[in-house]
């Protein structure tokens, strides 16, 4: 820490920072564009000027950039210096020359850094009287839009996309004195990542162009604090809507996940709300169909067939809340519960609890996957499978290096300079993984393996670090070498990770992943241990203790169940087709509770309208374990409620008097805490409804949100009360508390002065540090005391059969995850089937890159278009995950080729 003065009076500061992140971690107003707290300093575009003095004496001073200025012990500086606020105002009044001053028509308006910092510096008067420079603008892709014109030059969003993401297509071009930034040509951009290009950019070169389908100024939406749903690592957003209709999603920060950065699977998945394949009424089936009823009629209906019914069963769902699944086990009783995932998977999602409830090392959260120095992904494809994970990843491999800077003595947070004494310099990241990834460019060394031959570099990596683990006996020299390099780089590390997840389907895998862990820590490393999940609830459903789909399966095949509740779950994604097929045939009676026609819905006696995660409240496990809350962000049309809703209101119906004290969320987590040892700790991962700051709610809408009267003016012209809500602290209006309510019940990013995304400055401990408060969410498992013991089943060497091939999923960021394909832009980036193998395997069955071919898995047939991967190990044959007609092909199994065209 360091003592600096400002204005005089003296402040404890963190002494490795520098002066802008000082003043803004005490609450000070001052404006700077090219510095961002993930990015630090370059000192562009000179915003950030403040006076510096010698000591207390200096009269004169000199200006110097805040950002580029340590926060040094006795450090003397004024904001407020006349000098330095001129020397702002005529930086602003610079960059707004040229500036098109289109803030009515620009997408970023009411929520512009640039509009706020040129109210900051009180810039009001533009004297050039010269025409404007202009650009042409191109063409991005689905998630991004481009207007240039409102470039200030601040190269943040290069710096973003190419230092930070990775990104090669993305650049800055400059002739005589402009500079554009952008694609060499018009074309998709290429990032996963490029989606926060909106906010990274200060000004509105780059919006969200799926916003802009449905657009609506920041300060008339209605947001509420919500949890991503299209993967395992709960990144925090923040929805909004307007007129029931979901109209984006930025991020929210989570210091400890997600940061300020999501994944454009995330941001621009939302549309899946909006789809005209909602299902927003209730449907009972008639012999013509399936045809809306009332919500009254299907509460009847189903409490009349379930009174007849003499067993109920229920498959629950990785995809709906903890809340919704805990109802139906409830509704349902414990032993006719089951898992909405097949066997094989929820063995591989029981496999990662009892590694994360079991190992000693501390769980990495994203954060300290960033701040990793030494990494061994083993089997995990990170950027398709949790590609948030993957920008952290990228951030790792700079940590080792750091030294050189720190060698030279260059503060870590001056980014060209650290950029420049690094140069290419990357500390160990070691990627074992089916196929090639993203990631394997940042890479020191990759190796591309059938499943087991992943698991015996694993093992054999442990052994190396702890001879009493397992070891291999017949590993080729190569491995063997390579899993010493491994093991040296992680022992020689002060903070090593290991990554695994079930993303490959081999449990084989994520054992040797956990063997490795255990060896570092036996040799008293501080090792931390990641393990992904493939979706948003995925922990929490399996947590709840449901048995395997198959068993599901047989129950009704032996006749014994008549009625079977779907809550939220497609199951032809999750079984073959003719199994999920005989299931519902055989079943007499089956209601589906959903929010999204599907092809289980279309088979149902009874459709029941499920709210999405914007019109529902309940509670997520992402990868980590941490148990996090998701609010409702607008009452829903029609009959849409909650699954737990559903389920109350039918069960109640049915006589079930229990359900009659499920009135609000904050019942049923009660009675959740109290019948499912291990999860107490959900009920502290945000305050109940009864939670008041100052006496009063918290408002989900900005308190500019304009046209209320107006909005339901067509049923009466004076302001209805708003809705009630029951579920959470949170208000569906403007009115309430205007402070900073707990982190976990933060809607949306506003303070004073600060309309942008910046405004997260404000809620921070520290910029860049935890929310105040600490983060959201509660972590469910600690720590081990004591490493379990080594896991001994050591597989085999991998050998195909002859005339066979390992048909393995492989995933993609656009196109395997269920929901966000619902999205036009997501469904435009996803890839069509293919059949995938190495050159060597397609001429071993006279295959030609493209050919149709015809195969079978497990029995079914299949026809795909053939991609010949170099980085394909021989064996094996890939298939993309989620893609039809590959929804619910057990994978991994082994395929045969039928015939070629
Ligand atoms: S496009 Fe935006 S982020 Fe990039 S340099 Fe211009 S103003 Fe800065
Ligand atoms: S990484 Fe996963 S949780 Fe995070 S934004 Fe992307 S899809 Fe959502
Ligand atoms: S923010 Fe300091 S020079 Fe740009």
């Amino acid at each position: 820490m360091a003592t600096i003065y400002v204005e005089h009076k003296p402040y404890r500061v963190d002494a490795t920072q520098n002066l802008l992140h000082a003043c803004l971690s005490l609450g000070f107003n001052l404006p700077y564009f090219c510095w961002h707290p993930a990015l630090g300093s370059v000192g562009a575009c000179r915003q950030c000027a403040v006076k510096e003095f010698r000591n207390p004496d200096d009269q004169q001073g000199r200006l110097v950039m805040a950002c580029m200025t340590p926060a040094a012990e006795g450090t003397h500086i004024s904001i407020k210096d006349a000098d330095a606020v001129a020397f702002r105002a005529g930086i602003i009044e610079g960059m707004m020359q040229n500036h098109p001053h289109d803030c009515p028509v620009c997408d970023e308006g009411g929520e512009c850094h640039l509009q706020d910092m040129t109210v900051m510096t009180s810039h009001d008067y533009r004297r050039y009287d010269f025409p404007k420079r202009t650009f042409r603008n191109q063409y991005l892709g689905p998630f991004v839009n481009h207007e240039m014109n409102r470039c200030i030059q601040c190269y943040r969003c290069v710096r973003f996309y190419r230092e930070y993401a990775g990104g090669k297509d993305f650049n800055v071009f400059g002739i005589r004195n402009l500079a554009y930034f952008g694609r060499y040509e018009d074309g998709v951009l290429e990032s996963e990542f490029a989606g926060n290009l909106d906010e990274v950019c200060p000004t509105g070169v780059f919006t969200d162009a799926t916003h802009k389908h449905h657009y609506t100024r920041k300060w008339d939406l209605q947001f509420a604090p919500s949890i991503c749903v299209h993967c395992g690592l709960g990144c925090n957003v923040s929805p909004g809507e307007r007129y029931g209709m979901l109209r984006r999603i930025v991020n929210r920060y989570h210091g400890d996940i997600n940061g300020y950065f999501l994944c454009d699977r995330g941001r621009h998945g939302y549309e899946f709300v909006n789809s005209t394949q909602r299902i927003r009424q209730a449907r009972l089936r008639r012999d013509e169909g399936l045809r809306p009823i009332t919500k009254t009629e299907s509460i009847e209906y189903a409490a009349k067939l379930l009174a007849s019914s003499a067993q109920v069963i229920g498959i629950g769902s990785p995809r709906a809340s903890l809340e919704a699944n805990f109802a139906l086990r409830t509704a349902v009783g414990p032993d006719r519960f089951f898992a909405g995932i097949a066997g094989h998977d929820r063995r591989l999602l029981n496999l990662v609890i009892e590694i994360l409830r079991s190992t000693p090392a501390p769980i990495a959260s994203l954060r300290d996957i960033e701040n990793s120095d030494a990494v061994f992904v083993l089997g995990e494809d990170v950027s398709n499978y949790a590609p948030r994970m993957a920008l952290s990843l990228r951030q790792s491999v700079r940590k080792q290096p750091m030294a050189i800077a720190d060698k030279l003595k260059v503060p870590r947070w001056l980014d060209q300079a650290v950029r420049e004494a690094v140069q290419d310099a990357k500390g160990p990241l070691f990627i074992a993984t089916i196929a090639s990834t993203r990631l394997d460019e940042v890479a020191t060394e990759t190796c591309h393996a059938a499943p087991d031959e992943l698991a015996r570099l694993g093992y054999a990596v442990a052994h190396a670090l702890d001879n009493h683990a397992p070891g291999i006996d017949d590993l080729p020299a190569e491995t063997a070498s390579l899993a010493e390099r491994i093991a040296h780089a992680l022992r020689r590390a002060e903070r090593p990770l290991v990554i695994s997840g079930p993303g490959c389907g081999s449990e084989s895998v994520v054992k040797a992943a956990a063997n490795v862990v255990g060896a570092l820590h036996r040799s008293r490393k501080a090792v931390c241990i990641a393990l992904t999940v493939p979706e948003c609830n995925s922990l929490g459903s399996v947590l709840l203790g449901a048995k395997p789909l198959e068993e599901a399966f047989a129950a009704v095949r032996e006749g014994s169940p008549k009625t079977v509740i779907v809550l939220e779950n497609d199951l032809y994604r999750r079984a073959p087709a003719r199994d999920v097929d005989a299931f519902l045939r055989e079943a007499r009676h089956v209601i589906v509770l959903d929010f999204l026609e599907n092809r289980t819905t279309a088979r149902a006696e009874l459709v029941l309208p499920a709210g999405t995660f914007a019109e529902a409240d309940g509670t997520l496990i992402n990868n980590e374990g941490r148990a996090q809350r998701f609010f409702q962000v607008f009452v829903p049309q029609e009959d849409t409620q909650e699954s737990w809703r559903w389920l109350r209101d039918v069960f109640g119906a049915a006589g079930r008097h229990e359900f009659a004290a499920w009135e609000n969320l904050d019942n049923i987590i009660r009675t959740l805490v109290t019948d499912t040892p291990g999860l107490e700790r959900i009920a502290q991962a945000a305050p109940p409804a009864g939670f008041r700051m100052a006496g009063d709610k918290i408002p989900r809408e900005p308190h500019r949100y304009s046209g209320r009267t107006a909005i339901l003016a067509n049923i009466d012209v004076s302001e209805p009360q708003p809705p009630g809500d029951p579920d959470s602290p949170l208000a569906f209006s403007m009115e309430g508390n205007p402070d900073q309510p707990p982190s976990a019940l933060i809607p949306f990013a506003w303070s004073p002065g600060w309309n942008s995304y910046q405004a997260w400055n404000k809620f921070q401990e520290e910029i860049g540090g935890p929310l105040r408060g600490g983060n959201p969410g509660v972590r469910l498992f600690d720590p081990a005391l004591q490493p379990s013991d080594y896991f001994q089943d050591l597989p085999k060497s991998f050998q195909a059969p002859d005339g066979e091939l390992l048909m393995i999923p492989l995933h993609h960021v656009f196109g395997s995850e269920e929901l966000s394909n619902h999205s036009p832009g997501v469904k435009q980036l996803s890839p069509r089937a293919y059949l995938a193998m190495n050159e060597e395997d397609a001429k071993r069955f006279g295959l030609s890159s493209d050919d149709n071919v015809e195969f079978t898995i497990d029995g079914a047939n299949y026809q795909a278009s053939l991609q010949i991967r170099p980085d394909l190990p021989s064996g094996i044959a890939g298939i993309p995950a989620g893609i039809e007609p590959f929804t619910g092909t057990p994978v991994p199994a082994w395929g045969r080729i039928a015939r070629a065209s």
